[in-house]
């Protein structure tokens, strides 16, 4: 049968959706789930987002240190500007491995090789991507043909559409939906699923919150 199930550390998700469509709310439901109590977890937070502003054991490093080896969500916030940098940085991630990365608002991100080896490579070095994005059409297209999983959320704009399109099944995204809930595509068994709105963000930051509580095993 095919169930539905969350992308393994050997897989990447990419979120779509038009502005206030839940996007963030449904890539931070994610990381909420992901093993960031086995493995380091890194998200690249380009506008201090609240949510992630929100989570008390959030560790925020420099560009310019090491890449964390312990388990635990980490941030950076660099400059989208800072284009070198933060290639120079995502391929530090990509020498090190074993680190999960969490990009909301991945039209910012250099569309260059660091970005595309993660994504291309990333699996078998175990360095899953979940990346959120508005205007699909502006965002790295490595972030679609590598992705295991795609999430959609309304979309207005016809390109927007298109460009997505081609990465999901025929017609699925035509077919519009409530409120916060999205189409779910998982790539390599070709099925598709509706997705419910999930927790609102203050609940997701609860459960990251016990989850990075020391001593606090949630299973
Ligand atoms: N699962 C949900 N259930 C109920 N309300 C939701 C849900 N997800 C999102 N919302 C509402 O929609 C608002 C926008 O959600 P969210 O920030 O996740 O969207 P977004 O697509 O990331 O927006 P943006 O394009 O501005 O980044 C939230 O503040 C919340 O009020
Ligand atoms: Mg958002």
């Amino acid at each position: 049968m095919n169930a539905f199930t969350l992308p393994r550390v050997d897989e990447h998700l990419a979120v779509l959706g038009c502005t206030g469509s839940g996007k963030t709310t449904l890539a931070s439901w994610v990381l909420s789930k992901a093993p960031f109590d086995l493995m380091p977890y890194i998200a690249i937070d380009f506008k201090g987002d609240e949510l992630l502003g929100s989570i008390e054991r959030l560790r925020e490093i420099g560009l310019h240190e090491r890449i964390p080896t312990k388990p635990g969500l980490y941030v950076i916030r660099p400059m989208p500007s800072d284009k070198d940098a933060i290639e120079n940085w995502l391929w530090k991630v990509w020498t090190k491995g074993e680190t999960g990365l969490y990009i909301d608002e991945a039209y910012l991100l250099p569309d260059k090789d660091a970005i595309q080896n993660i994504l291309a490579q990333g699996r078998s070095m175990r360095i899953p991507v979940i990346a959120a994005s508005q205007r699909p059409v502006n965002v790295p297209r490595s972030i679609f043909t590598e992705a295991s999983h795609i999430a959609v959320f309304r979309l207005n704009d016809r390109k927007d559409k298109q460009r997505v399109g081609e990465f999901t099944p025929q017609g699925l995204i035509e077919n519009r939906l409530p409120d916060y809930h999205a189409w779910w595509y998982n790539v390599k068994r070709d099925a598709s699923f509706r997705v419910k709105p999930v927790p609102m963000a203050d609940e997701i930051v609860n459960t990251i919150n016990d989850r990075l509580r020391p001593n606090v095993k949630v299973t």
